[in-house]
């Protein structure tokens, strides 16, 4: 097996140009709703505003394909490098990420006028057809244009919640509180096994997803459903949040230093607990998966049920096979929604919440990073960080593979981060 043979794209030149087209205007449609303060403002550090993504994901094109391989493209404007590079070194000096925010001009108005002017550029260049190098590049800048709406969603989650009056992003009328039974928590046997694991098919993947490889998993089981935030309350009522023997050392110093006591936006009111969500400020949902909350959370509330978080490896295992169906963005609920009563076997892998996993994002045997900038789009922040596995609410659809690896440090709380159990067989 070649070393990191990804980033490689199996699309026809037509299938490219489309799928192009498709995530660009989505990104557009996401900024739809927003006003350029909405898009403008940045809450905290990790997160960036609406109109600073939209036009990262535009510099990108421009950055890894334009500049170096169409010698007649005359760049929007030279000082967007500056502004709009996230973290290449290779790439140059840039605005500081916690100071994203302060880019007031320029207006969203004149985002819009470069990514149509890259767009412009783009489009010529699938129409006269292009060579693999170039075309794989589009396709990573189609698949990190992905990551950024989801991550466009977070980032404005998060700044929606530091406004007092919970405003929404998109249809703010309630949705309704499921009342029909979960299906009980039970587990899933998976055989001890030499197992392979990793991206090894066609198609798109990310350099981190290889090379595929084998692994050893001892005897294991694998929750059918995703933990709730009835649970989550339970965990809370029997003071998980006090209980300094729960957690590892470096989360319980999390809770005591940034007071943690229940999930990121939950608020009670009116006796019952509330969360502010995409859709504004609503009643919690039992049933649904618990959702913002941080790997040392998971962890802690893993310890309390007996049971631990899987690893990456079996989750793979466990989820190879399983169709790649669920609730991602396309159902536009922007909300994790509670397992069927009706189904068997491992429900919601994919979409709702993505599933923290005690596993290290490190690299797999034999992984080495892609040569030139896109070499840094992974590969050196394989350090302090967890995987998450599955997809969340609001990752667009065809995004995930069973093979995909997110990753957050432990602390992160501001994604749709939730957890499943597993236990020893
Ligand atoms: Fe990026």
């Amino acid at each position: 097996m070649k070393p990191s043979q990804l980033f490689q794209t199996a699309l026809t030149p037509d299938d490219l140009h489309t799928f192009f087209h498709e995530v660009r205007q989505t990104s557009e449609r996401l900024g739809e709703p927003l006003s350029d303060a909405d898009a403008t403002v940045q809450s905290m550090p990790d997160a960036s505003p609406a109109k600073w993504h939209l036009a990262h994901t535009t510099w990108f094109f421009e950055a890894m394909v334009l500049k170096p391989y169409v010698p007649s493209y005359e760049p929007f404007d030279e000082d967007f490098n500056f502004l709009f590079n996230s973290y290449y070194e290779t790439l140059g000096a840039r605005q500081p990420r916690p100071r994203r925010g302060m880019i007031t001009r320029p207006a969203l108005s004149q985002i819009l006028d470069y990514r149509k002017h890259v767009d412009d550029a783009l489009d010529s260049l699938l129409r006269t057809g292009s060579d693999r190098r170039i075309a794989e590049l589009v396709e990573l800048g189609c698949h990190h244009e992905q990551q950024h709406q989801e991550l466009l969603l977070t980032d404005l989650l998060h700044l929606f919640a530091q406004n007092p009056l919970h405003p929404a992003y998109r249809d703010p009328g309630p949705v309704d509180v499921e009342t029909a039974d979960l299906p009980p928590l039970s587990f899933t046997e998976f055989d001890g096994a030499i197992v392979e694991v990793g991206h090894g098919s066609v198609g798109f993947a990310y350099d981190s997803e290889g090379p595929r490889h084998r692994a050893l998993v001892e005897p294991f089981r694998l929750a059918n459903r995703l933990v709730t935030n009835a649970e989550w309350a339970d965990f809370i009522d029997d003071g998980g949040y006090k209980k300094s023997l729960l957690w590892l050392s470096e989360g319980w110093a999390k809770v005591q230093a940034e007071g943690w006591s229940e999930p990121l936006y939950w608020e009670e009111r009116f006796g019952q607990n509330w969360t502010t969500t995409l859709r504004g400020f609503q009643p919690l949902d039992p049933a649904a998966p618990v959702t913002h909350i941080s790997y040392f959370e998971a962890d802690a509330f893993a310890t309390w049920s007996g049971k631990r978080l899987p690893t990456e490896i079996e989750w793979e295992t466990a989820a190879q096979g399983i169709a790649i169906q669920g609730n991602f963005l396309d159902t536009h609920r922007l909300r994790p929604k509670p397992a069927s009563p009706h189904l068997g076997g491992l429900q919601q892998m994919f979409g709702d919440v993505w599933e923290w996993t005690r596993s290290a994002f490190s690299p797999y045997p034999r992984f080495r990073a892609v040569e030139g900038a896109v070499g840094e789009y992974n590969g050196k922040f394989m350090s302090g960080q967890f995987v998450l596995r599955g997809g969340s609410c609001v990752t667009p659809p065809g995004h995930i593979r069973a093979s995909y690896r997110n990753f957050f440090p432990g602390h992160a709380r501001w994604q749709f981060s939730g957890l499943r159990l597993a236990e020893d067989a």
